[in-house]
């Protein structure tokens, strides 16, 4: 283990180089040990669309080292877990996954297991590996991601097992290797970590720093990505608004007008918006971006102001909406999501009441619903919570109903429109995909059409489930 401070920086390019030559050792090694046949890996990733670009790219280095991918874990030469720690759920997941692999463990004793992500950068998470689970190779935590392929290595040549967690503010790699899970849709970080604090939340202990990648080498990924056929880029960060912030360099709106500036037929999208960060200069962006899509997810997380100022959210009722009234006037057709924590600690019924009627007010597409769950470290953590969960669970049931009333009533609305829809997925004749405001529609149609922009039009609206039949 090691336990360093280091400030944060870019990781030198000459580093990279390393990893590679690294990784060409690991290869030689394997290949030494299990002949040249295939070598299969199976990765899972927990949690949020960040773990997922997280993991392609360390199934870039796998790939490097020689593995190929397999979705039967029985058949795993290595397993790789990329881990969440939002909520308990999410780490409650991970124990039981990781349980699971004993057994197959006892069966193929070479099987290589590394736990990566969120999770692990938590010490009392990988003391609990360490002492409890034998079994398992290799523990990494969030800043040492570009390092894989020496980790690797090094578990190969000692047999012994391999943790490497440590604190800083967290660093900016590039050029990895990334093998990317789709060809048409594209996730593209432009920043990471987190400065927000907010009282609930895991992130920022977890993830570093907020740091932005150059905005060169976002644009470059961005043509690469367009020029491979992509037809869907989403910018990803915790709080992209607040992109190079204190800086000169380039704003999140002017990154988004260069990126909708490169030649081709694709839409781009964007998460997670901070609304203390959200200005109008950055909605104007939106609506002048004709690649755009007129979907933004802006996390509210509670509609009352007490609430709000407990969470640390640096926003209150009166300028969220102030933003949702000025982007529906740039973007009268803009679909609105958001993020929802019922029962944050201390929050009366009538607090959460507020929150009720802040979503009738908004008319929000669909949301994200969460009981709140304490993370320990966190300052809400050690707030007094006398609502049982119980409770909780009827507020949240509560919430979601309301929701699937103003869901399934926004979808009537969209009966007989006709949408730009990108086909995802195809299943028994039917595809479906998602319209610019990030609304699935089913419809039939050829598999061939996957990947592509389809025009649809809504024939059936069934509550909040849309189908609806090419439009010619
Ligand atoms: N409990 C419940 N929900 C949480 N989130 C973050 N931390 C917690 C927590 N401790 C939710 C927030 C955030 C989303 C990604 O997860 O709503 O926006
Ligand atoms: Fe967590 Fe708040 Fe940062 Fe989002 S903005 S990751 S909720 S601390």
């Amino acid at each position: 283990m090691s336990l360093q401070d280091l400030r944060r920086f870019d990781v030198p390019f000459d580093d990279i180089k390393k990893q590679r030559e690294y990784a060409a050792m690991a290869k030689s090694v394997l290949d030494a040990r299990m002949g040249n046949g295939k070598k299969l890996a199976y990765v899972h990733t927990f949690g949020c669309q960040g773990n997922v670009s997280d993991s392609e790219r360390l199934k870039g280095w796998l790939r490097l080292i020689g593995y190929s991918f397999t979705e039967d874990i029985e058949r795993a030469d290595l397993v790789l877990y990329n881990t969440c720690a939002i909520r308990e759920h999410a780490h409650d997941r991970v124990f039981g996954n990781v349980g699971a692999l004993k057994p197959l463990k006892a069966k193929n004793p070479d099987m290589i297991i590394v736990l990566c992500g969120c999770m692990m950068q938590q010490e009392h998470v990988w003391q609990k590996i360490k002492k409890s689970y034998p079994y398992v190779n290799l523990v990494f935590g969030t800043h040492s991601h570009h390092r894989l392929p020496e980790l690797l290595y090094k578990v190969l040549r000692s047999g012994k097992r391999v943790f490497d967690v440590f604190d800083t503010e967290g660093y900016i790699a590039e050029g990895m290797p990334v093998s990317r899970d789709g060809t048409f849709k594209g996730w593209l970080p432009i920043m990471y970590g987190c400065n927000n604090f907010c009282s609930y939340c895991i992130v920022p202990y977890v993830r570093g720093r907020e740091r932005s990648r150059k905005s060169e080498e976002v644009l470059a990924e961005a043509r690469g990505l367009i020029a491979s056929g992509c037809k869907d880029i989403t910018l990803l960060g915790q709080n992209v608004n607040s992109y190079n912030r204190g800086s000169d360099e380039m704003s999140f709106a002017q990154l988004l007008r260069e990126i909708n500036a490169i030649e081709g037929d694709f839409r781009i999208r964007f998460m997670t918006s901070h609304p203390k960060d959200c200005t109008f200069e950055l909605l104007d962006a939106m609506a002048e971006c004709e690649k755009v899509s007129k979907h933004l997810h802006l996390p509210c997380q509670s509609g009352n102001d007490r609430v709000l100022g407990e969470m640390n959210r640096g926003y209150t009722r009166e300028k969220y909406l102030s933003l949702i009234a000025y982007a529906r006037k740039v973007m009268p057709d803009i679909s609105l999501t958001s993020d929802i924590i019922v029962g944050f600690p201390g929050e009366t019924y009538e607090e959460f009441r507020d929150t009720l009627s802040l979503i009738e007010e908004v008319g929000f597409t669909s949301l994200y619903t969460f009981i709140y769950s304490p993370r320990e470290g966190t300052k809400a953590a050690s707030m007094p919570d006398p609502v049982s969960r119980e409770e909780k669970g009827k507020w949240f049931r509560e919430l979601t109903s309301a929701q699937e009333n103003i869901a399934s009533k926004r979808c009537q609305k969209m009966l007989g429109e006709t949408y730009r829809v990108l086909a995802e997925e195809y299943k028994g004749g039917i595809l479906s995909g998602r319209t610019d405001g990030s609304v699935m529609i089913d419809f039939p149609g050829d598999e061939s059409l996957v990947g592509s922009f389809c025009q649809v039009k809504v024939t059936a609206a069934r509550n909040w489930i849309l189908s609806g039949e090419i439009s010619r």
